[in-house]
């Protein structure tokens, strides 16, 4: 969504959908996945068509942009915000170590409890490519001069952009840098969840 790309026509993961995931993808404003049945090449990956090309999600084409320049980005990338229910749009850019720049957009559907959020999309993107650590993130939402990151989106940042600076679009005032520690002290770091549970 983050790359205005609803030509989507075929998803494909390493294990069988759940039936709510099957629910979640029909209702995706991608028309071309609307007929695909869950169990339609269940059975053998010899079945499985052939992709005709990469996604290619095209991520912005900027290196270190200045905190300015990244919130511009973050802002006309929440123009392409899937928000059917909030009509709530947020943008959100990840810049990595190696200067590339990648787009989130908030991405909505009928089950609350399964919206999307734009950092966590930009986050997610970063560690699908495999793009290295995050030095900056960038947010912006036209609908909100004091948007800030989520609960679940703090824990997030905590975890995957640690030693990141945010920058929070403020509109017409000055952006607001924090970073993820600031925004979520003492967070939850599963240092001693076992590792080989019995
Ligand atoms: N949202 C984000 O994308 N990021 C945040 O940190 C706050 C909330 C989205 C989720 C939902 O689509 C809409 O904003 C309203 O909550």
């Amino acid at each position: 969504m983050a790359c205005a790309r609803t030509d989507i026509v075929a998803v494909v993961q390493s294990r069988q959908f759940h039936p709510e995931e099957i629910i979640y993808l029909s209702r995706s404003p991608c028309k071309g996945l609307s007929q695909i049945r869950s169990d339609a090449y269940a059975d053998t990956a010899e079945q499985l068509p052939t992709p005709r090309g990469a996604l290619n999600p095209s991520f912005v084409g900027l290196t270190s942009p200045d905190p300015e320049a990244g919130l511009r980005i973050a802002r006309s990338v929440a123009g392409n915000a899937y928000v059917p229910e909030s009509g709530f749009r947020v943008g959100c850019i990840v810049e990595t170590d190696g200067g590339v720049c990648v787009p989130g957009v908030n991405v909505e559907n009928k089950d609350w409890n399964r919206v999307l959020c734009a950092e966590r999309n930009a986050v997610g993107t970063t560690l699908s490519y495999a793009l290295g650590a995050i030095k900056t993130v960038y947010l912006a939402s036209p609908d909100d001069t004091a948007i800030t990151p989520c609960g679940a989106c703090r824990q997030v940042l905590s975890e995957l952009a640690v030693g990141s600076t945010l920058w929070m679009d403020r509109g017409e005032q000055p952006a607001q840098p924090s970073d993820p520690l600031t925004l979520l002290p003492g967070s939850f770091t599963g240092r001693s969840i076992r590792k080989n549970p019995r």
